[in-house]
This record gives C-alpha cells, sequence and structure tokens, in this order.
C-alpha cells in the first residue's frame, strides 16, 4: 500500500502526519506500507517513520549518478538518506515534464542499480481507453520500457497500473476494470519472463482509490495493493485503506 504525496505538505506537515499515522497502521502485517513524499521532505518523512513498518520512497529519480544535471536528483543521494522506494514514470511525470517509456527504462534501471524499490507506473489515457486502445498502450509501455529489464531486475520492480482518467477525478476504474487490466499486464509478464514471474509480481492499482472502494478493489485476485494519492494525505484516510 503506497502513498504518492505528488506535491503536497511541507516538512512540518510530514512530521505531524507520521505521529499521526504510524500508530495507526502499526497492527498491520498483511502489506508493505510506503509513503513517497517529495524530495524536501524526504529526510524529515524518514526521521518520522524510523523504527517504523513504513518505509518512505520518492516520487522520481535522475539516471545518472551525480554530474551537471541542474535541478536532478541521483540514486545515490536518496539511497544515503535512507529512502527505500521511488516512483518511476508516473504519468504526471509523462505528461507534463517529457517523461517516456525509454526514460522510464532508464530511471528504473539506475533506482534498482542503487538498491532503491521501483514502483513503475503505466496506465492508458481517456481517449485511448474510450477508443478500445487500453491494451495496446499498455503493450506498448511494457515492450517500450520495463521489458528491457533482466529477469534478476524485473523481480525486484512493482507495477502500478493507473487509468489516467482515474487519477485525481474521483472516477475510480470497476475493480473488474482494473482486474482485467492487470490480468492483461500478467499476461504481458508471463510472456517475457515466464509464468512464475508473473505470478510473483506485484501490481498495484491506482486512480481515485478511496477507504470505501479500497476493499471491491483488494477483492480482485489479479490486484496485489493499491498507489494512493488524494487519500493518502490524511493519516486516518490512508490508514484506514492499509488496514482496509
Ligand atoms: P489519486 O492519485 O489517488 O489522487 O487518484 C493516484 C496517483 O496519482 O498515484
Amino acid at each position: 500500500m503506497a502513498g504518492n504525496w505528488k506535491m503536497y505538505k511541507t516538512a512540518g506537515e510530514t512530521t505531524a502526519f507520521f505521529e499521526k499515522f504510524i500508530p495507526m497502521v502499526s497492527a498491520s502485517t498483511h502489506c508493505d506500507i510506503a509513503i513517497c513524499a517529495p524530495f524536501v521532505n524526504l529526510p524529515a518523512a524518514i526521521s518520522a517513520a524510523k523504527g517504523s513498518r513504513t518505509g518512505i520512497g520518492a516520487q522520481n529519480l535522475y539516471w545518472g549518478k551525480e554530474g551537471a544535471f541542474t535541478g536532478e536528483v541521483s540514486g545515490p543521494m536518496l539511497k544515503a538518506i535512507g529512502c527505500e522506494w521511488v516512483i518511476v514514470g508516473h504519468s504526471e511525470r509523462r505528461q507534463y515534464f517529457g517523461e517516456t517509456d525509454a526514460t522510464v527504462l532508464k530511471r528504473t534501471q539506475a533506482a534498482l542499480e542503487h538498491g532503491l524499490k521501483p514502483i513503475v507506473c503505466v496506465g492508458e489515457r481517456l481517449e485511448e481507453r474510450e477508443s478500445g486502445n487500453t491494451e495496446p498502450v499498455l503493450r506498448e509501455q511494457f515492450d517500450g520500457g520495463i521489458a528491457h529489464l533482466t529477469p534478476e531486475q524485473f523481480a525486484q520492480i512493482v507495477i502500478a497500473y493507473e487509468p489516467v482518467w482515474a487519477i485525481g477525478t474521483g472516477k475510480v476504474a470497476t475493480p473488474e476494470m482494473a482486474c482485467d487490466a492487470h490480468r492483461f499486464l500478467r499476461g504481458l509478464i508471463a510472456a517475457k519472463y515466464g509464468a512464475g514471474q508473473a505470478a510473483a509480481s506485484r501490481i498495484l492499482y491506482g486512480g481515485s482509490v478511496k477507504p470505501d472502494n479500497v476493499k471491491g478493489l483488494m477483492a480482485q485476485v489479479e490486484i496485489d495493493g493499491a498507489l494512493v494519492g488524494g487519500a493518502s494525505l490524511e493519516p486516518a484516510s490512508f490508514a484506514s485503506i492499509v488496514n482496509f
């Protein structure tokens, strides 16, 4: 169960969140818990979550180790402060910041090389779903990106299926729709990396996951977890999703 805080919260608000949130999920051992915070708030989040079961993640990373890349943050920098996870290829990065399947692959490889666990996002836009192109789009994102990982690398990633039309819109995919997309992705994994890997891969659903719809989504066999934006910002709301 992963929270994506996007560009929300100050360092002070980050600390205040964890003071409430950590006790609320301390009995939850059925899943990994992650919060992906803005870069500047990672130290506050890491210190507030220390000793708990909640791991901290970033929302992006650059693929170089260091260098003249003004404004970028690298894998070794994230690792050095105790970051565990990193979101790669979120649709907002694809839409507003020029992310492509090729750069998603480079960032994923860099994350793995530096000991971070990537949560790699894929998903179709509204017009792609409406024109019946969901599966070709997912195939293209898979083939052009993470299908180039070695089997050893692939075994370490988490995939998030996030239909773009469901992100921040309150329009959640029905559990069946999400399940179909997850099944399709698992088929792609099986064809490339084998049935064992397909069964072992964790595929999260993301897009308007809330405390009141998480149960229905998690009841689907193909859905292994959730990547939660808006509903991860309040401790009680994200705790009730984690503790579904
Ligand atoms: P949302 O965002 O839960 O606010 O729809 C999900 C995401 O962008 O990861």
